[in-house]
């Protein structure tokens, strides 16, 4: 007998780069500020698609959002075509759109520049993707696109859209009350329940909600512990495009496990297999480990890294050398251009801190040189920020506490936050040593990348 398995797959962004284009100043841009490999996204996305074709062992693969680059029609074709001969291998598919498959500036790249294309609008993304979900529903909210599936005996899975036409990143009152009665339904039937939705509940990291509290889902911090009180057990998330599993426990006993996948298009190419033991879910990353391209020579993790960094250390680099191309890129992050000339020195002094910066340097800086590790006194800051950035996306925590960077950067960490005060969102103090704790070593009881997440056991 089969076990009863399921992928997840997230943020393909797939973008039909031979089909519109993909040249150009305009699209070289674009790409370098981006961490996605936005040509190579067919690539990449039929090697995964080909993959779980092979397994023969799983036939379900929920898809949680994100499917275009940003909505051109091409793409959404494209993407229609793959998903069918996916479906003729056999498999069962479960999609749920979000923000890039309709609501964002479509476009494709040629040598005249990025030049607008045609969008499908958002209620036709219900009838072209209507057989990869919504024909098997067994309840459906048509205001946000929402539907419940029985995919599996004893189980309901809930694939919530919430990119609504109210143009925020939520569930709108009457949603919620549609997830509400499907709980009812549920528990009436004896049901597991698990959700698919695309923005994130719980941060992937602790710095996420301080930076980008206005990407987690709209009303987490309620919709979250209403969740795990409703009993649904687990929810599969995307968009923050990094690896982070974690849970949430409620006053009244529940219990949310949040799985939030990285896109597949962006490093480290990771997608997760599911399968459903007597007693939790099995959760196993997989990653693409080769696709049809020119590498250069390179792993498929070693390329995908390597353009990820690129954006990074081009933007480190044209702020301290080059800020008219630092004024291009920054664009894509809506840096003012004003500003960039206004403070020119300054940013040029800063670039040089933090690329010239050594932990030894920033050591003395502190007064503190004593605390610095002979072993890392010549590491470079930069570079040490660089693998936090990329371990925030690949879920992988390198800096443990039995390494000279950890034992090192601390107290340093805790001595810049004296200086440095920072607040979250709703103006509590927040602890420099803390995020950079959570960022170096796996501060929570999941790992990120693979766990087992037993039932509820009132169930
Ligand atoms: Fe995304």
């Amino acid at each position: 007998m089969k076990e009863l398995s399921f992928y997840q797959i997230t943020d393909l962004h797939l973008y039909a780069a031979e089909r519109i284009g993909s040249h150009g100043r305009a699209y070289d841009l674009k790409a370098q500020s981006d961490q996605k490999c936005m040509k190579e996204s067919v690539a990449i996305v039929k090697a995964a698609f080909d993959a779980m074709a092979a397994d023969k062992d799983t036939d379900v693969i929920l898809i949680s959002g994100d499917l275009t680059f940003d909505g051109e029609k091409a793409s959404h074709d494209l993407l229609v075509e793959m998903l069918t001969e996916l479906k003729r291998s056999g498999k069962r598919i479960f999609v749920t759109t979000a923000t890039h498959d309709y609501r964002m500036n479509a476009r494709c790249y040629t040598e005249t520049g990025a030049i607008p294309v045609e969008k499908y609008p958002r209620e036709q993304l219900r009838e072209i993707y209507a057989e990869f979900g919504w024909n098997e529903a067994v309840a459906e909210h048509p205001a946000s696109m929402s539907y419940a599936v029985k995919i599996f005996p004893g189980w309901r899975f809930l694939l919530l859209n919430d990119d609504g036409p109210e143009g925020f990143c939520g569930y709108s009152d009457d949603l919620l009350n549609w997830i509400k009665a499907q709980a009812a339904e549920a528990g009436r039937d004896g049901e597991r329940m698990v959700a698919v939705t695309h923005h994130p509940m719980l941060p992937p990291a602790k710095i996420y909600p301080i930076f980008s509290h206005g990407q987690m889902l709209c009303g987490f911090e309620t919709t979250a512990p209403m969740f795990a009180d409703l009993g649904i057990e687990y929810i599969f998330t995307g968009h923050t495009h990094m690896q982070s599993i974690s849970h949430l426990d409620t006053v009244r006993g529940g219990r949310l496990y949040h799985i939030n996948t990285g896109a597949i298009t962006g490093y480290p190419a990771p997608y997760r297999k599911m399968t459903i033991k007597p007693d939790g879910i099995d959760v196993k990353t997989l990653n693409v480990t080769s696709f049809d391209w020119d590498l250069g020579g390179l792993s498929v993790d070693a390329y995908m890294k390597e353009h990820f960094l690129l954006m990074l250390r081009t933007i480190f680099d044209t702020m301290e050398h080059d800020h008219a191309a630092f004024k291009e890129i920054g664009a894509a992050f809506a840096v003012n251009e004003k500003a960039v000339d206004l403070f020119g020195p300054l940013l040029t002094l800063f670039g040089k801190i933090v690329n010239g910066l050594t932990f030894g340097g920033l050591g003395k800086l502190l007064l503190m040189p004593h605390t610095v590790l002979p072993a890392v006194k010549n590491k470079k800051v930069r570079d040490f920020l660089l693998d936090l950035i990329s371990d925030l996306y690949s879920g992988i925590r390198r800096y443990t506490p039995d390494t000279p960077e950890y034992q090192s950067f601390l107290p340093m960490a805790k001595r810049l936050g004296k200086l440095v005060r920072l607040s979250d969102y709703y103006g509590n103090r927040v602890y420099l040593e803390d995020l950079f704790e959570d960022l170096m070593t796996n501060v929570k009881e999941e790992d990120n990348t693979n766990a087992f997440l037993p039932f509820e056991s009132k169930k």
